[in-house]
């Protein structure tokens, strides 16, 4: 089966079909979908996702775009929803040098604390990292050794690849991977491993080709296991299967039908 490790179908973007698309994952071998977390207000609603669908599991964090929001109250909220059954990880969290909404000091801070408060209670990590690879590694070797984690929708160089992997890490690779411009991650592809890859959409945005530049739903993931199966010179049934392995690795799925 396919898994999305990384969507947000809490996104008003989905808002005027999102049951009707949901409702066509299974028959599409989309087998589990991870929502993601990105602000404090996503929370409840990506709470309210994993009770309405079996599939659907969720993230919780704050983006680092939004640690704006994030005070010891609001963090403080934040333990409950994921000591939640189908709660899997603390995500998305991390630096965005590129929109650079935080102070580099807060955007640090927030991913600092939202490591440790995910080691305390032993869940994986979902990293959003965007112009600000060298402080990444840093703060993940300093902070997140041992831990599992997933580096999303990977835009960095082949060689910091191959780092996170030896670190034990997954790779997030989504639509991106089909553009044709994409030639540094179409790289990294080829030069880690597949037992070291996940598949993500990252809806609703990054749809890959051919669906480029629209809404992006985890039924386009198929695109995505193409390109990676053309890449690594293997079959999308290959690519399916051990990123199917990794993603229960990564989020503790091993023992869910
Ligand atoms: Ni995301």
């Amino acid at each position: 089966m396919i898994i999305d490790t990384h969507a947000h179908y809490d996104d008003g973007q989905f808002d005027s079909d999102r049951e009707t698309l949901l409702a066509k994952m299974e028959d599409a071998g989309i087998g589990f979908i991870v929502n993601a977390g990105s602000t404090i207000s996503s929370w409840d609603k990506i709470q309210k996702l994993t009770e309405d669908y079996p599939f659907v599991y969720g993230a919780i964090g704050v983006h680092p775009d939004e640690v704006g929001s994030l005070d010891e109250e609001q963090f403080a909220r934040m333990s409950a929803p994921l000591d939640q059954e189908k709660i899997v990880a603390v995500g998305e969290i991390g630096l965005d040098y590129y929109w650079d909404n935080e102070s580099h000091e807060l955007q640090k801070e927030w991913f600092i604390r939202q490591l440790e408060l995910a080691r305390g209670k032993d869940m994986p990590v979902i990293i959003h990292s965007r112009e600000a690879a060298s402080d990444t590694m840093e703060i993940m070797k300093k902070h997140a050794a041992g831990m599992k984690a997933v580096i999303h929708c990977y835009s960095y160089s082949a060689e910091m690849a191959k780092e996170y992997v030896k670190m034990g890490y997954y790779i997030g690779v989504g639509g991106v991977v089909t553009f044709k411009n994409a030639k540094k991650l179409k790289q990294v592809v080829q030069e880690i491993p597949l037992t070291s890859i996940v598949l993500e959409t990252d809806c609703p945005y990054l749809a890959p080709v051919p669906y480029r530049g629209k809404r992006n739903c985890s039924l386009y993931l198929p695109y995505v296991a193409e390109e990676i199966a053309a890449l690594k010179e293997t079959s999308v049934e290959e690519v399916v299967r051990q990123t199917e392995i990794n993603s229960r690795k990564l989020y503790n799925f091993l023992d869910i039908l």
